[in-house]
């Protein structure tokens, strides 16, 4: 039996350069996508995996992500006075429970890594989630439950990839695959921004893990890698010495709202995806082209 995976870690404190200047003073994980924050859908994915208590690990200025989730009188009141249930029921939909969430100060900008490393404290001894929320995945069956499941399957740790653009291997980390047969599959290294043409294979990793504890004890001396970050790659790669790591190939299309053209991307697929929204967001859409 594999041990049940309850707590999620989103490291949310980096500064948004490719989304700016909007994210000088909302942080970038707050804008919205259609009428919702992008960390709106990040939970919403994670409760469908089951994940009980969410790990924020932000910076400073980002107290919005905080009084997001905290409830609103003011703004609930009013509505509650003029029977706007459904816009009510939509401001309160991403309350967690209360002691759901922690919100831990990454101090200085270190890297993935040390974003990571932030929440020993809270996460304690037991398999969790990391999720990058730049990255939105439209899918089925929500990303991080379809990684939950194969973490159920085979245990260990589970990270979720998908073929990378032709030249784009170095902006992100490329795992190496023991051959490949279906969508999971034993890996065998994994490689940080690897140099043009060095990659061992063409898939990255995409922003949804399910990582054992042990990756701690690494990450605490864990030294500078790719950008002079401390990269959670690097550590993983040492974890995978003793541990076995899988490689998802997850059934779904991920939007990379941390870049102007993915959060258009985002923007315009989510609200052809409501059914409230479709039949005017295409009218629109097409009236433009
Ligand atoms: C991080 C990870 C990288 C991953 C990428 C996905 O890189 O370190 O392995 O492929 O996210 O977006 P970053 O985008 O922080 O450079």
């Amino acid at each position: 039996m594999t041990q049940t995976v309850r707590k999620a870690v989103l490291p949310v404190a980096g500064l948004g350069t490719r989304v700016l200047p909007g994210a000088k003073t909302t942080p970038k994980n707050m804008l919205n996508v259609v009428d919702r924050p992008i960390l709106s859908y990040v939970v919403e994915e994670a409760r469908a995996a089951g994940i009980e208590h969410f790990v924020f690990i932000v910076g400073r200025g980002q107290g919005a992500i905080e009084d997001y989730f905290d409830s609103s009188p003011e703004i609930e009141s009013i509505l509650e006075a003029k029977g706007r249930v459904e816009i009510l029921a939509d401001v309160r939909r991403d309350l967690p429970k209360p002691g759901g969430m922690s919100f831990v100060r990454q101090m200085a900008p270190l890297g993935l890594g040390h974003a990571v490393w932030c929440a020993r404290d809270i996460i304690g001894d037991e398999p969790f989630a990391v999720m990058l929320p730049d990255m939105l995945m439209a899918a089925p069956t929500p990303c991080l439950a379809q990684a939950v499941a194969a973490h159920g399957q085979v245990g260990g740790n589970i990270i979720v990839v998908e073929p990378c653009p032709a030249g784009e291997a170095h902006k992100y980390g490329i795992v190496a695959l023991d051959g490949q047969d279906g969508r999971l599959n034993r890996m065998t290294g994994m490689v940080e921004k690897p140099a043009p043409g060095t990659e061992p294979s063409n898939l990255f990793i995409s922003g949804r893990y399910i990582l054992q504890p042990e990756i701690f004890e690494l990450l605490e001396r864990q030294g500078k890698g790719a950008g002079g970050e401390i990269q959670l790659t690097d550590s993983m790669a040492e974890l995978m010495k003793v541990q076995a790591f899988h490689a998802l190939e997850y059934e779904g299309t991920t939007y990379d709202c941390g870049d102007k053209i993915g959060l258009l991307r985002a923007n315009v697929a989510f609200a052809l995806a409501r059914p409230d929204l479709a039949d005017a967001a295409r009218a629109a859409i097409t009236a433009l082209l």
